[in-house]
């Protein structure tokens, strides 16, 4: 199949319209969000909405989100949408959140992998509202990536992984936000993360003070329980590299990492360092990249940091790593599946 890759920019949203109609169609669409680049199917056709499974290599029991553009459809996809949910809607939507529901009877099993409860979520990327307003139908779209490895947050991600797999790509640019959407489950009494993200638990709690984290996103050594978020369970974000984190006070990363550097080096590997800034350690490494200090600047670039270790062959990945405050949570959750949870304290 022939991808074909459409550049737009905020003046030219007409050429929209040729990807919003094979959506409507049943193709498959790869388009700019504020977080990362989705994936998208009609909603509403279950033979388009696998074929995102099969383009991506993605296990069928892990559930899609389905992105609208206005709030007043969240009704078209849910039955049942309780106090805490509309306060999650009108705070923090359009935006990087993705809303957990009891789903309407219609909305086909391919979408949900057979639960009773619908992701929903309204971006607020202006092209990815336009073109989802142009199609007509609520757009199913998972990352835009090959299952288990970093998610795209540029259009030249996304072809590395799905060229000739799909219809259209549409290139708009780098994504901000840089991780996915927060996952919150509000079907309950209290709202519960499932999968951290743009929109943090302080956040939350500062309209909702009950809302709380799934323990599984804090504590990774939890082998034997079901996490409620089904795609949390599988190997994600995975360069080709191995990749360590070193986590723990600056000067004893720096040093931990110096000492790593020197063992991969007698082992005749090539080495790759993410640095959170520029700093005056001098690293033996052959390619180092800086993530960011703040935990956003350090989100923002993460995915496209790995992607680039994975461009300059590197075999190993130092990463560093200090706040897990804010979005620092979801920085960390994303860097420790990347890893594969090797991570070093110091
Ligand atoms: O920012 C994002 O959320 C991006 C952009 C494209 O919107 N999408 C995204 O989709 O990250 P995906 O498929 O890579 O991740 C969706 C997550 C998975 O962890 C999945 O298990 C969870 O949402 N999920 C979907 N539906 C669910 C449901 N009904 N209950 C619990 N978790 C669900
Ligand atoms: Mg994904």
């Amino acid at each position: 199949m022939d991808t074909k890759i459409i550049k737009i920019n905020e003046n030219n949203f007409s050429k929209l319209q040729e990807p919003a109609k094979a959506l409507a169609d049943g193709k498959l669409v790869a388009f700019p969000t504020e977080t990362v680049y989705g994936l998208g199917a009609n909603a509403l056709d279950e033979n388009a909405v696998k074929n995102i499974f099969k383009a991506k290599g993605r296990p069928s029991d892990n559930p899609l989100i389905v992105h609208i553009c206005e709030k007043s459809d969240v009704t078209k996809l849910a039955r049942e949408i309780n106090e805490n949910a509309q306060k999650l809607f009108d705070t923090f939507s359009p935006g990087p959140i993705t809303i957990i529901l009891k789903k309407q009877p219609y909305i086909s099993d391919a979408v949900t992998a057979g639960l009773d409860t619908v992701a929903v979520r309204i971006p607020v990327h202006k092209a990815a509202r336009e073109l989802i307003r142009m199609s007509g139908v609520p757009i199913a779209a998972p990352s835009a990536n090959l299952s288990g490895k970093p998610s795209p947050t540029e259009a030249k991600h996304v072809i590395e992984d799905m060229n000739g797999r799909i219809e259209y790509i549409v290139d708009g640019g780098s994504c901000s936000v840089g991780v996915e959407s927060t996952v919150v489950d509000a079907t309950g009494e209290s709202p519960v993360i499932l999968r951290p993200g743009g929109v943090t638990l302080d956040d939350i709690r500062s309209i909702i003070p009950s809302a709380t984290i799934d323990p599984h996103v804090l504590d990774l050594d939890m082998p034997n329980e079901k996490p409620k978020s089904p795609g949390m369970k599988y190997k994600h974000y995975a360069p080709r590299a191995e990749v360590i984190v070193i986590e723990g006070d600056t000067a004893n990363v720096s040093a931990k990492i110096q000492s790593l550097c020197k063992i991969a080096r007698s082992e005749g590997k090539k080495i790759g360092v993410m640095l959170r800034c520029e700093n005056e350690t001098v690293y033996d490494a052959d390619c180092i990249l800086i993530a960011g200090e703040t935990s956003r600047q350090y989100a923002s670039n993460l995915f496209s940091n790995l992607r680039k270790f994975d461009e300059n062959n590197v075999d190993i990945i130092f990463a560093e790593f200090k706040n897990a405050d804010g979005m620092g949570v979801a920085v960390r959750n994303r860097l420790y599946k990347s890893a594969g949870n090797n991570v070093i304290y110091v």
